[in-house]
């Protein structure tokens, strides 16, 4: 069978990677895809917000299943409308369709979810323009720090942690009056400060039945020690040591039982991953958030530790057999440091040519996202530019391979953490 996925990062390249080792999977095809995934497959020089193309992209190239890595594609109702065509509903689509990527798409329709359905979360309230002097009041009253976020997609960058009354106030300027997202910060959702440790958990779901991805912590801050302005993500471990089996109970528990419940009662027919961001508040799950796909670059991290048949795991889903589905886990430990343009989140420059690739072991997996080839040379095109990822019997092992095989990978400027993981050491001494 035909693979598509959608998207450019490492997050792709790494579903890319997996899909490839299935003997079921005949050719994977990448759109847009980047200079990695052309290794391992077919781009396709395809705008993702062009669903015409990627539907006659599908039907000529014998698409038989449609892996959507980003929430953009989601969000816009790429599985509606594959399922919508005559010509396209026999292609299994992994990732919700509208109504279920709405859990990702809007935070104010995420927060009503979970309030509905009874999953621990910070207490919140909504505004909008209209309603912009009562969310002066709401502020006035609120402890600090206080999260401002706006209601649509920003790439990450669309939450403010307000340290007193005068930058909560300036946030929700920006974000309601001068519109800084436009149409995505129409709302902003202001909510309490949870104070705790954060973990990523994931599950393939058809809305009923779901297996549970191994998890994994995401290292959000551009500087060592989690200093600094927030990225895509620099690093990634998995598993977590905190996240014991008792900790794992109560996620399911509390979380991932009554937000299924949920689905279906709001009738959205999920089929595909949840990625539920959850905060460890004194070994109580609360959720920050959910997607409606995997992490990037938590997928980079998981994927290499499952090793089980993605192809397989994916056909589960659309044969609502996932409750039978035994997936198979490496217990070792996986470790991903991203590589990343200096200068990165904020201005940087591109172009540069990347040099010692050939100096990293057999054993240690290379995941691209900005790159790509320029006169046959391999150059960076991006702010995240590779990861790299290693598996050991212990974190410290596998952290200290990915971080050789980051320092042997370089180009002018590159730069990445070499502390992911640092916090989550004294939890495996005890
Ligand atoms: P989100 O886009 O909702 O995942 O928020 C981005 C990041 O902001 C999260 O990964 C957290 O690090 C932080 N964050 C969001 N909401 C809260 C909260 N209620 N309390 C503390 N930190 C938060
Ligand atoms: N790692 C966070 C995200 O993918 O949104």
């Amino acid at each position: 069978m035909n693979v598509l996925i959608i998207g450019s990062g490492a997050r792709e390249h790494a579903i890319a990677w997996k899909l490839r080792q299935s003997q079921y999977c005949e050719q994977v095809f990448v759109a847009p895809g980047n200079a990695g995934t052309a290794a391992f497959g077919t781009n396709a020089s395809i705008d993702i917000h062009d669903f015409n193309e990627l539907a006659k992209f599908a039907c000529d190239f014998n698409i038989m299943m449609l892996v959507v890595g980003q929430e953009h594609a989601l969000v816009e109702g790429i599985h509606d409308f594959f399922q919508g065509s005559e010509y396209l509903k026999h292609i299994l689509v992994v990732g919700p369709k509208k109504a279920g990527a709405m859990l990702e798409g809007s935070k104010d329709f995420c927060k009503t979810f979970l309030q509905k359905y009874n999953i621990p979360t910070a207490r919140y309230q909504t505004f909008t323009e209209a309603t912009f002097r009562e969310a002066t009041a709401y502020l006035r009253t609120h402890s600090y720090p206080a999260v401002i976020k706006a209601d649509g997609l920003a790439a990450g960058k669309g939450v403010i942690i307000a340290q007193d009354f005068e930058e909560a106030v300036d946030a929700l300027e920006d974000l309601l009056r001068n519109k800084r997202f436009g149409n995505a910060s129409s709302k902003v959702v202001i909510e309490e400060y949870l104070h705790g440790i954060e973990v990523s958990v994931f599950i393939l779901t058809d809305g009923k039945e779901y297996v549970l991805l191994p998890e994994a912590k995401d290292y959000k801050r551009i500087g060592e020690g989690d200093t600094g302005l927030n990225t895509g993500g620099m690093g990634a471990i998995s598993p977590v040591p905190f996240v014991d089996a008792a900790f794992m109970d109560r996620v399911k528990e509390r979380v991932i039982m009554p937000t299924l419940r949920g689905m279906q009662q709001e009738k959205m027919d999920f089929s595909g991953f949840l990625f539920i961001g959850l905060m460890n508040v004194n070994g109580e799950p609360y959720v920050i958030e959910y997607n409606v796909r995997l992490g990037d670059p938590e997928t980079e991290a998981i994927l290499p530790r499952i090793k089980s048949d993605l192809f397989e795991l994916f056909r589960a889903l659309h044969d609502h057999k996932l409750g039978e589905f035994e997936l198979e886990v490496d217990p070792r430990t996986a470790a991903t440091v991203f590589l990343v343009s200096g200068g990165y989140p904020e201005g940087f420059e591109k172009g540069k040519e990347i040099s010692g690739l050939e100096q990293v072991p057999a054993d240690v997996l290379v995941f691209h996202a900005g790159t790509r080839m320029e006169e046959g040379k391999l150059v960076s095109s991006g702010g995240r530019v590779i990861a790299v990822t290693a598996l050991a019997d212990s974190q410290e092992a596998a952290l200290a391979k990915a971080n050789a095989a980051a320092e042997a990978i370089s180009w002018k400027g590159r730069y990445y953490r070499h502390d992911i993981g640092f916090d989550l050491k004294p939890a495996r001494l005890v």
